[in-house]
C-alpha cells in the first residue's frame, strides 16, 4: 500500500475546520483585509517569475493553519515522496506516476520495476530532437522530395489536449510548420482538416498511448486512405510517425520503426505532453523550446518537493480549493487566463483535473461522504468578461476563480497590454470590493439622475463583492514559464487527490460509455440486437428509421 487510507472527514483538522467555518465569519473578505493589516503581503508567494496573490479569498490565517494541519494529518509529505520516487501510486492500474521523471534534470536513476528509466527517457528525447530538427530543416522530406509544410496530430484526450494547448500557447515561438489537430471521431472534423492539405507536404503524427482508441484509429485510417489516393503504400513510411506504448499495433499500421516514438505506462495520458506525446510541440516550436518548457516544469517540481507547505504554491492553492469545495460547498471553479495564447488552457485542465479527481470512491473502495472535484471551466479574459462575468459578479453561485496574467506581452504592444492588464486587475478588485447601495446612490446623485428613476434602478446596480479569486501574475509567457504553470496545476491535482483519499491517476469512469458505444455501433450497423432503457431504445429506432 503506497498512499494512506485516511478519511479526511474523520481527521482532527477537518473537525477543527468545520468548527472554524461554523463559528468564524470568513466570507467577508473585505473585513478580513481590515482586521489583517498585512494581508496582501502575508497571503502572497513570490517564486521565480511568479507572484501569487491569494489574499482575495474567504479565509483567514487560522483557516490556512488548519488546512495545513489537514494536509499533514493525511500524510502529504510521505505521499509526495512516493509520487516522485516511482512508487506505484496508481494502485488500481498497478503503475507508477512518473511524468515528473520526464523533466528531471538532476536524476541519474529512477527505478520502475527494478529498471532505471532515465536512459530510456533520454533515448526517446534524442530521437525527438533529431526527428523534429530534420523535419523543420527540410532534411526529411515528403515522397516527392518537397519539404514538409504541415503537421497533423491525430489523437484524443491527453494525446490531443496537451499538445494542442501548448502549440497554441507557444504560437509566438512557432516556426514555418503549420500544426493541425484531429481528435473527434466526427468525420466532418477530419474532412475539414484535410480540406486544405497537400499530401506531398504533410506529416501525420498518430498519438495514442494504447493505440486502441476508436477515435484515433478511425481518424488515422481515414487519413491514410486519403493519403493513398495520391501516394503509394511505400510513401507511408515518410509521412507517418506514431507515439505509443503499443509498438506492435503501430507496426501493423505500417509505420516504420525509425518513426515510432515510445512512451510508457508510468506516464498518464493527461500528463503526457512532456513525453513523445509532445512531438507536435517540438515540431511547432523547435526542440530547444520544448526542452525549455521541461526545465520550467522541473523548477516547479523542485519548488513543490522542497518548499515548506505555507510557501508552497501548489499546496497553498490546493488547500484553498479544498476549503471552498468541502466547507463552502462550491461546485465550480473558473480559470481565466489574460492572454489569448492560453485559449485552450481551461479545456486542457478540464481533462487533467476532472478526469483525475472526479471520483466518488475513496482509496479503500468506499463511497466518500464528502465532496471531491468541482467543475472546471473558463475562457480567456477579456472575452469572458463580455460573456459569463455577469454571473460571477451578480449571480447566486460561489465561483472561486484563478486569474492568470503576465507582466509583459510578447509582441510588446504596450497600449494593448496596459488595457488588457487594467481589465485583469479591475475584475478581481470588482469581485472583491463590489459596490454598495450607498455608492450607487451617490453615483446617481453626482450624475443628477432623476430621483425616481435612480431609486428604481439602484437595487440592480449593487454588487455584493466578496467573490474569491487568486491572482497568478507571471513575468512573461515563455516556454519555461508555461512549463512551470502546467506543473503547478499537475501538483495541485495530486495534493487534492491525496487529501480526498481518492486515486487520481486512473479513469475507470470513461469506460462504460466506450463499452456501450461498441455495442450500439454493432446494432446500428445491423449485426446485433441489444436491450436498452426505453428512452435509448426509442432514440435508436428514430435514428435508424
Ligand atoms: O478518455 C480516456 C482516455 O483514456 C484518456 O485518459 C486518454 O488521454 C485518452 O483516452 C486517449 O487515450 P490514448 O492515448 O490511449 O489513445
Amino acid at each position: 500500500m503506497s498512499l494512506s487510507r485516511i478519511n479526511p472527514a474523520q481527521t482532527k483538522a477537518w473537525t477543527a475546520l468545520q468548527d472554524h467555518f461554523n463559528q468564524d465569519n470568513t466570507s467577508d473578505i473585505k473585513s478580513l483585509f481590515k482586521s489583517e493589516s498585512n494581508r496582501a503581503k502575508d497571503f502572497s508567494i513570490q517564486w521565480n517569475n511568479f507572484y501569487i496573490d491569494y489574499s482575495k479569498n474567504a479565509l483567514s490565517k487560522k483557516t490556512m493553519d488548519l488546512l495545513i494541519d489537514l494536509s499533514k494529518e493525511v500524510g502529504l509529505s510521505e505521499a509526495i515522496a512516493h509520487y516522485f520516487n516511482g512508487t506505484a501510486i496508481n494502485e488500481t492500474e498497478s503503475r507508477a506516476v512518473l511524468h515528473t521523471a520526464l523533466r528531471d534534470k538532476s536524476a541519474t536513476a529512477i527505478n520502475v520495476d527494478g529498471e532505471n528509466i532515465i536512459p530510456q527517457i533520454n533515448a526517446v528525447k534524442a530521437q525527438m530532437k533529431a526527428f523534429s530538427n530534420d523535419i523543420i530543416n527540410g532534411v526529411k522530406t515528403g515522397y516527392t522530395g518537397k519539404a514538409f509544410t504541415d503537421v497533423v496530430n491525430i489523437g484524443i484526450g491527453g494525446s490531443d489536449l496537451g499538445p494542442a494547448m501548448v502549440v497554441e500557447a507557444l504560437k509566438f515561438y512557432q516556426n514555418h510548420l503549420k500544426l493541425h489537430f484531429v481528435s473527434n471521431v466526427d468525420g466532418d472534423h477530419v474532412q475539414e482538416v484535410l480540406k486544405g492539405l497537400n499530401p506531398e507536404t504533410t506529416l501525420f503524427v498518430v498519438v495514442s498511448k494504447t493505440f486502441t482508441t476508436q477515435e484515433t484509429l478511425s481518424n488515422a485510417t481515414t487519413i491514410k486512405n486519403w493519403f493513398l489516393q495520391t501516394a503509394s503504400q511505400k510513401d507511408v513510411a515518410k509521412h507517418f510517425a506514431a507515439v505509443s506504448t503499443n509498438t506492435q499495433k503501430i507496426s501493423d499500421f505500417g509505420i516504420v520503426p525509425a518513426h515510432v516514438f515510445t512512451m510508457w505506462d508510468w506516464v498518464g495520458g493527461r500528463f503526457s505532453l512532456w513525453s513523445a506525446v509532445g512531438l507536435s510541440i517540438a515540431l511547432a516550436v523547435g526542440y530547444d523550446h520544448f526542452e525549455e518548457m521541461l526545465s520550467g516544469a522541473f523548477e516547479m517540481d523542485q519548488h513543490f518537493k522542497h518548499t515548506p507547505f505555507e510557501k508552497n504554491i501548489p499546496i497553498v492553492l490546493s488547500l484553498i480549493s479544498i476549503w471552498y469545495a468541502n466547507f463552502y460547498k462550491s461546485e465550480t471553479q473558473a480559470i481565466i487566463p489574460y492572454t489569448q495564447y492560453l485559449s485552450r488552457f481551461s479545456a486542457y485542465l478540464q481533462q487533467g483535473i476532472m478526469e483525475s479527481n472526479g471520483k466518488c470512491f475513496d482509496r479503500a473502495g468506499n463511497r466518500v461522504s464528502y465532496e471531491t472535484e468541482t467543475v472546471i471551466w473558463g475562457e480567456p479574459g477579456t472575452n469572458s468578461q463580455h460573456a459569463f462575468f455577469q454571473l460571477m459578479h451578480q449571480g447566486t453561485k460561489l465561483i472561486p476563480a484563478d486569474f492568470i496574467g503576465f507582466k509583459k506581452s510578447l509582441h510588446g504592444d504596450t497600449d494593448h497590454h496596459n488595457k488588457l492588464m487594467a481589465n485583469f486587475f479591475a475584475q478581481t478588485e470588482a469581485l472583491l470590493s463590489g459596490k454598495t447601495r450607498t455608492q450607487v446612490d451617490q453615483e446617481f446623485a453626482e450624475k443628477g439622475t432623476d430621483a425616481l428613476v435612480a431609486s428604481k434602478v439602484a437595487p440592480f446596480k449593487v454588487f455584493e463583492g466578496n467573490k474569491p479569486t487568486n491572482t497568478l501574475l507571471i513575468d512573461q509567457l515563455t516556454p519555461s514559464a508555461l512549463g512551470s504553470l502546467i506543473a503547478l496545476y499537475e501538483h495541485k491535482i495530486f495534493v487534492q487527490g491525496v487529501i480526498w483519499n481518492i486515486f487520481s491517476y486512473d479513469q475507470w469512469g470513461v469506460e462504460l460509455g466506450k463499452q456501450l458505444a461498441t455495442n450500439i455501433l454493432s446494432e446500428i450497423e445491423g449485426s446485433t440486437k441489444g436491450q436498452h432503457d426505453p428512452s435509448t431504445q426509442l432514440l435508436l429506432k428514430i435514428f435508424n428509421s
